[in-house]
């Protein structure tokens, strides 16, 4: 049976037809929507909209053209349900992997969610970032400068499991000046705990204990601005 939730956020209220195999906004999807910065008139690019509420969001906060991708045809399908039951009209969803729909379009502001669940074994694949959960988030990144007009910028979070640093490195070292738009943490989930000893294992992955003694993973907001 489908389910219609609202999320209010930035004082917009939200419908979304809940489907269990498209990703549901989450803590970070709310730091992103919370943080973005004014679209006025712009060009969006959001990569792997999943339900679409980022590309809504983009919309209401006045961006003028937004283009939406997803490998999942039926998060697509999701999404152009919560377009249309949001009176959201300038999003055009496109399926493809990360900029292969876009091929040779640049944006002002590209906005990506990817996953990040480092795992061996796929997780639903909305959430699995691949061994080291970086396989999306890394391929965004390099290509960025490809698809961004002057000036543009990409606005993107990283969570301590994949390496923070590593992400402010990667930005850095490809000539993004960087700022950070928002910050926050979470403490892990059912299925993080299950593959907490594998995490342990990984290079870059931090996290922390609070003071119930729950490991807690942590989440930046990038904004990467390309001189
Ligand atoms: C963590 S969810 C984010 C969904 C939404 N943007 C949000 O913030 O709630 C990641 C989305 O990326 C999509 N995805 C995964 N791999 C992708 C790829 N290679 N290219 C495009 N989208 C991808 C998934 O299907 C999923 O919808």
């Amino acid at each position: 049976m489908s389910r219609v939730r609202t999320i209010s956020i930035r004082g917009l209220t939200i419908k979304l037809l809940v489907d269990s195999k498209v990703y549901p906004p989450s803590f970070t999807t709310r730091l992103i929507a919370k943080n973005l910065p004014s679209l006025d008139c712009l060009d969006v690019l959001d990569l792997g909209t999943g339900s679409g509420i980022l590309a809504i969001v983009a919309s209401k906060l006045g961006a003028c053209r937004i283009i939406a991708t997803d490998i999942s045809r039926r998060a697509l399908d999701n999404a152009s349900i919560n377009l249309k039951m949001n009176n959201v009209e300038n999003v055009e969803l496109r399926y493809g992997s990360i900029y292969q729909s876009v091929e040779n379009e640049k944006f002002d502001v590209i906005i990506s969610n990817p996953p990040m669940t480092p795992s061996v074994r796929p997780f639903p694949r909305y959430t699995w970032g691949g061994a080291d959960g970086r396989m999306m988030l890394d391929r965004v990144i390099l290509d960025a400068s490809k698809h961004l007009r002057k000036n543009g910028r990409l606005i993107i979070p990283t969570i301590s499991l994949v390496g923070i640093d590593k992400t402010w490195r990667l930005l850095t070292s490809l000539g993004f000046k960087i700022k950070v738009l928002g910050y926050g943490w979470r403490p892990f989930g059912d299925k993080l705990i299950k593959i907490k000893e594998y995490i342990d294992r990984l290079e870059h992955a931090d996290y922390f204990y609070d003071k119930f003694w729950r490991p807690c993973w942590r989440v930046i907001l990038y904004e990467a601005i390309l001189p």
